[in-house]
């Protein structure tokens, strides 16, 4: 089956049973410092999961571009990616597993096809205060006797702790911060009985096992729990059903395909390093593997670029120069020269026109943005280089600083090494280069630290802060100032808006005073539930970068400001406090962007 048929087909499927479709979300999410990236469906609904009131309704579907920075080591077999879709549907408080489970299992095997026999489950096995799931094991019994199978626990089923079965956004229960939810989840697995199992995963194949037999393709979450400030579990007010499923798993699965990277989608990627490189996709392992890292880094790092991460030193953009630097070293060991990505974010862009198009001058600024890293780099790589000529013996703590600094590939390291008769310690390279690894995932969960509850009440009146900002700049600067991006830690907020030169230190003045001049005036904040075109055509502001649902929330403050937001918001202006720009500053060509802090 065809990537675009799949997508189609699934939120079909949804829709006639009840359904909402809702739009993906950008990849950089707007208003969560918590974490970098959108890295599932349920992300954006979080609040919803919790028990607001979602717009749209309690059963929601949809397909959400997802990045997952975690698996860039693992890129390079035949599943891992670190972009990906997400299938999603959601139950916010109304149906559970009992309906869930059979609507998934009927999808998976009438309207995709795939063979019952080859899909497996698991669920959870029970820890600490939360019993083993047994009510899923009975009801996918009761699934698979509806297509003549009599399924058994050890067989088909399979029951497993909470590191395998239990899903919240930071995993298991305990690494769980106060107030995120959770739950335990039923995974589906599909096997290739083609694959070989490979010793080297352990001495039994199973369908945790990672030797590629067994492919996830699916996870049921009963979002019922949250957890407390004294580390329990309280069960939510309402129970929830979070489905994820990854889109490019399942097409190759209905083509028998164990390899994700031979599906539609991928083909004019493969080609365009195909035609680069003169190699051929699948004939040997090592091209392979490089082919597939290629792959996946040029899609994600297009994908990022176009929700407006461009290569930097910093957060998101840091991660996206490491994956076009990533992609260009193992495009060396392919022989490749300068420009290939270039090509590739073409071929990518080519792929995603239909299902998440770019405007022309935003290709054109995507395509112009890679093709500078990749001169960047390899001005970068040319002064590593030189600095090597000047070490007398290269040491692989040494390799791994060139690595580090300059991005110089160990390859490099070693063949330079090589020619002048040396040898490079590989084990010290590597311990060097785990030991960054480590740290990298330590700040990476960092990201998570106290969750969305944590920085709750900051978080929450600057986002207030932001919306009164917005109107200020409008009445100070005219009403062509729009919105192009927000980033609210706990401690300031950043806002960025269209706007083509400086603000000058009297009209940032008076947008200070007339935000403080708001604050004063005690106004309450509401929201009403209404249609995208009503909104807009009552005056309310929208963020234009996004593509919103048919229902909105609109956020109005007393008669000052009235926005399309999914919120949350304080109750009242004077919660905020005194609001302060600290720096004002370009962009990029035509936006600005403001800091703000309330004190
Ligand atoms: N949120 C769940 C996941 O990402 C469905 O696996």
């Amino acid at each position: 089956m065809k990537t675009s048929e799949l997508r189609r087909r699934y939120l079909e499927f949804f829709r006639n049973r009840g359904h909402t479709v809702i739009p993906s979300v950008s990849l950089i999410p707007d208003n969560d410092p918590t974490t970098l990236f959108t890295s599932s469906g349920m992300q954006p609904l979080v609040p919803y999961l919790l028990g607001q009131v979602h717009p749209e309704g309690k059963r929601l579907v949809n397909i959400q571009k997802s990045f997952r920075a975690q698996d860039i080591e693992e890129v390079g077999d035949n599943r891992h990616t670190t972009f990906f879709e997400m299938l999603g549907n959601w139950s916010l408080g109304d149906y559970f597993k009992r309906e869930q489970l059979p609507w998934v299992f009927e999808f998976l095997t009438k309207e995709v096809g795939l063979d019952p026999k080859r899909l497996y489950v698991s669920v959870f096995e029970g820890q600490g205060s939360i019993g083993k799931d047994t009510e899923a094991i009975e009801l996918w019994k009761e699934i698979y006797k509806t297509v003549g199978m009599d399924a058994k626990e050890g067989e088909q089923i399979f029951a497993y702790p909470a590191k395998k079965n239990w899903w919240s956004r930071s995993g298991e229960p305990e690494n769980m911060p106060p107030g995120e939810p959770g739950g335990p989840d039923s995974e589906l697995f599909f096997e290739f009985p083609n694959v070989q199992h490979d010793p080297a995963f352990g001495e039994k194949c199973h369908v945790n096992c990672d030797c590629g037999r067994f492919v996830e393709i699916g996870n049921s979450v009963f979002m019922q729990y949250k957890k407390e400030a004294d580390g329990s579990l309280s069960e939510l007010s309402q129970k929830n059903v979070d489905f994820g499923g990854g889109l490019e798993r399942l097409v190759a699965a209905t083509l028998d395909e164990s390899d994700v990277f031979k599906i539609d989608i991928f083909q004019p990627i493969v080609a365009s390093l195909e035609s680069a490189s003169g190699k051929k996709y699948g004939a040997d392992v090592e091209s392979t593997r490089c082919m597939r890292i290629i792959c996946d880094h040029g899609r994600a790092s297009t994908m990022l670029m176009a929700d407006g991460a461009l290569p930097s030193n910093k957060a998101q953009g840091y991660v996206v120069r490491r994956l076009i630097r990533r992609a260009i070293r193992f495009g060396r060991l392919l022989g490749l020269q300068t420009g290939f990505m270039t090509e590739i974010a073409r071929s990518v862009l080519d792929s995603y026109a239909e299902a998440y198009p770019v405007a022309p001058e935003k290709r054109e600024a995507i395509l112009a943005a890679m093709s500078q890293e990749e001169t960047k780099f390899n001005n970068m790589l040319g002064k590593g280089l030189k600095e090597i000529e000047k070490i007398p013996t290269l040491t692989g703590a040494l390799a791994f600083k060139l690595f580090e600094t300059y991005g110089f590939p160990w390859e490099m390291s070693e063949e330079i090494a090589r020619e002048r008769g040396q040898q490079v310690d590989r084990t010290e390279f590597e311990a060097e280069f785990k030991k960054h690894q480590e740290l990298s995932r330590t700040a990476g969960k960092g990201m998570f630290k106290g969750g969305l509850a944590d920085h709750g009440e900051a978080v929450v009146k600057l986002h207030t802060a932001t919306h009164l900002l917005h109107q200020a700049l409008r009445s100070v600067l005219g009403v062509h100032v729009q919105q192009k991006g927000s980033n609210i830690t706990g401690e300031r907020l950043r806002f960025d808006f269209s706007h083509s030169q400086k603000v000058s230190p009297d009209e940032i003045k008076k947008v200070e005073e007339i935000v403080n001049s708001q604050i004063e005036r005690d106004l309450p904040i509401s929201f009403k539930l209404t249609s995208y075109e009503d909104a807009i055509k009552e005056g309310a502001l929208a963020f234009f970068g996004e593509r919103y649902p048919e229902k909105v929330k609109v956020y109005e403050i007393g008669d000052f400001s009235k926005e399309i937001c999914g919120g949350p918001h304080a109750e009242k202006t004077s919660l905020l406090g005194k609001f302060a720009v600290t720096r004002e500053e370009a962009s990029s060509a035509g936006v600005r962007r403001i800091y703000a802090t309330l004190s």
